[in-house]
C-alpha cells in the first residue's frame, strides 16, 4: 500500500481512484491443530523474563529438563546482560503477561532486544478465541499483534506468542514451540493440543442487501478519506440517508457526490459518551430510526517508532493518544448503541501491519478482537474490518454480509 497518498490536497468531493477498483477478496482467521514440529532443535540457552519468580517455576523446570541453560530475569534491563553473558544466539521468554503486564511493556522490550539475534516468545493467556466460545479480552487480544510488529521491525529478531489458556502443560508446549526451526508468528496451546492460525476465505451471504432503501446510516470519521469512501459504497447501493460525523466540520457544506443520497453532516468527537449519545439520539429523533454504523474515525499517525521513543512512559502516552479514537472511540460507540436495534455496527480498522506502524496495528487488533466478542458474547452484529486501503470502500458491505466479527479485505 502507498502511504505516500494525497493527503494534503485530498478532498472528498474528489473522486478516490482506490474506490475504482474491481473485486475484493475476504479472509477470516481459523485455527489449525498440528503435531509436534518434525526435525527438533537442539535446546538453546533462555532468558526467562518474569514479574513473579513463583510464575517462571514451572516454565524454568520443562526448559531446563529438556537441556537448556535458563537465566531468571525480573526485571527488563537484566534481560541485555544475561542475553551477553550466554554470547551466542538465545531465545528470551517473556512470561510477564501472565502476572498482568500489558502491551506497553512488550513494546519495551522489543526496544530493548533492537539489533540483538534471539528468538522472543511471549506467553500470554485469553488473547485468542481458538475453540470457538472462549472468553478474549481485546486490551490482550493486541499483544500478538505488538510482537508481530516487533518482529517486523528487528529483522535479527523472530518473535511468537504464545496463548496457554486452558493447557494442560504449558511448559511443554513452550518447550515444543521453541525446538521447531521456525517459529510461528502465533500459536495457542488448549490441553494437549497446538493450534495455529491460518487465513481461510470467507464469502458473502446471499441472503439480500446490507443496505435499506431510504436507510439512515451514521459514518463517523466520514469526511475522512475512509469515511467518504464508506459512504459512497453505501450510496451506491441504495438511495439513503447518510449522517457524516466528525470534531471538525469543514469550511464548505456542499454534499457529497452520493447519487440519490441525502447527506447530513454532524460534529462529533467519537471518543465522548455524551456527545455520541446526543447524535444518536438526534438521528434517531431527525429520522425516526438509525439502521447501520461505521466507524471510520481515527488518526493517521506519522510513523512512530518504538525505538525512537525514549521511555516506557513515553511509549503509554504514545499508545493512548494514537488510538483514541480507535480503542476508545469502540468502546465509547458500544456503551452509546447499548439497546438500540441495528442492522450493523463496522469498525474499519488502522492500516495494515508494517514497520513502524505497532500502536496502528495494536488498535487494529484490539478492535478485531472486541467486534469477534460483541458478536459472540452479545449477539450484536458488529464486524471489523482491516485490510487494504484500496480494497477497503469496495470490501466493506461484502465484508458485513459474511457474518463473521472480524475480516480482512485485500485486492485481488
Ligand atoms: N486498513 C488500512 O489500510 C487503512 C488505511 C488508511 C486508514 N485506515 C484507518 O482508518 C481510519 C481513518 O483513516 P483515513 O485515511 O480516513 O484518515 P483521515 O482521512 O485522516 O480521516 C480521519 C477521520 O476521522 C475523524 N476523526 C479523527 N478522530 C476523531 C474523533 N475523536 N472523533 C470523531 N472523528 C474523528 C477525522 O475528522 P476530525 O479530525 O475532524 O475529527 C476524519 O474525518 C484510521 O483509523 C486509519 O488508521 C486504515
Amino acid at each position: 500500500m502507498s502511504t505516500t497518498s494525497t493527503e494534503d490536497t485530498w478532498s472528498p468531493l474528489r473522486a478516490d481512484p482506490s474506490t475504482t477498483q474491481p473485486g475484493v477478496v475476504l479472509h477470516g482467521r481459523a485455527w489449525t491443530s498440528a503435531p509436534a514440529f518434525p526435525d527438533p532443535v537442539a535446546p538453546r540457552p533462555c532468558v526467562v523474563l518474569a514479574r513473579v519468580v513463583g510464575t517462571a517455576g514451572g516454565y524454568v523446570r520443562g526448559l531446563s529438563a529438556a537441556g537448556a541453560p535458563v537465566t531468571v530475569c525480573t526485571t527488563l534491563d537484566q534481560v541485555g546482560p544475561a542475553l551477553s553473558r550466554f554470547g551466542s544466539e538465545a531465545d528470551v521468554v517473556d512470561l510477564r503477561p501472565l502476572d498482568g503486564a500489558d502491551v506497553v511493556e512488550s513494546l519495551g522490550l522489543g526496544a530493548a532486544l533492537s539489533g540483538r539475534t534471539a528468538r522472543l516468545v511471549t506467553v500470554v493467556r485469553g488473547v485468542f478465541d481458538v475453540l470457538g466460545d472462549e472468553h478474549l479480552d481485546p486490551r490482550l487480544a493486541m499483544l500478538p499483534a505488538v510482537c508481530r510488529s516487533v518482529r517486523q521491525e528487528n529483522p535479527l529478531l523472530a518473535t511468537s506468542c504464545l496463548d496457554v489458556t486452558d493447557a494442560s502443560a504449558p511448559a511443554d508446549g513452550l518447550v515444543r514451540l521453541l525446538s521447531g526451526r521456525e517459529l510461528p508468528a502465533s500459536a495457542a496451546l488448549r490441553r494437549n493440543t497446538t493450534w495455529y492460525p491460518q487465513p481461510h476465505r470467507l464469502h458473502a451471504a446471499s441472503s439480500g442487501p446490507v443496505i435499506r432503501p431510504h436507510g439512515v446510516y451514521l459514518v463517523l470519521g466520514g469526511l475522512g478519506r475512509l469515511g467518504a469512501q464508506v459512504a459512497r459504497a453505501i450510496a451506491a447501493q441504495a438511495p439513503t440517508t447518510l449522517v457524516l460525523a466528525q470534531r471538525n466540520l469543514p469550511r464548505y457544506s456542499a454534499g457529497l457526490p452520493v447519487g440519490g443520497s441525502a447527506v447530513d453532516l454532524r460534529q462529533v468527537d467519537v471518543t465522548s459518551p455524551a456527545q455520541l449519545s446526543a447524535l444518536l439520539d438526534a438521528v434517531q429523533a431527525q429520522y425516526g430510526g438509525l439502521h447501520g454504523v461505521v466507524h471510520a474515525a481515527g488518526t493517521r499517525l506519522s510513523r512512530a517508532r518504538i525505538d525512537e521513543l525514549p521511555t516506557h512512559r513515553s511509549i503509554r502516552d504514545q499508545l493512548t493518544e494514537a488510538t483514541a479514537a480507535s480503542v476508545l472511540g469502540t468502546t465509547t460507540l458500544y456503551a452509546a448503541l447499548e439497546g438500540r436495534d441495528l442492522d450493523f455496527c463496522a469498525l474499519v480498522t488502522p492500516g495494515p501491519e508494517a514497520p513502524g506502524h505497532a500502536l496502528h496495528t495494536a488498535a487494529a487488533a484490539f478492535q478485531h478482537a472486541f467486534a469477534h466478542k460483541a458478536r459472540s458474547r452479545a449477539g450484536r452484529p458488529w464486524t471489523a474490518v482491516g485490510g487494504e486501503l484500496s480494497a477497503l470502500g469496495a470490501g466493506l458491505l461484502p465484508a458485513l454480509a459474511t457474518g463473521v466479527g472480524s475480516v480482512l479485505a485485500t485486492a485481488p
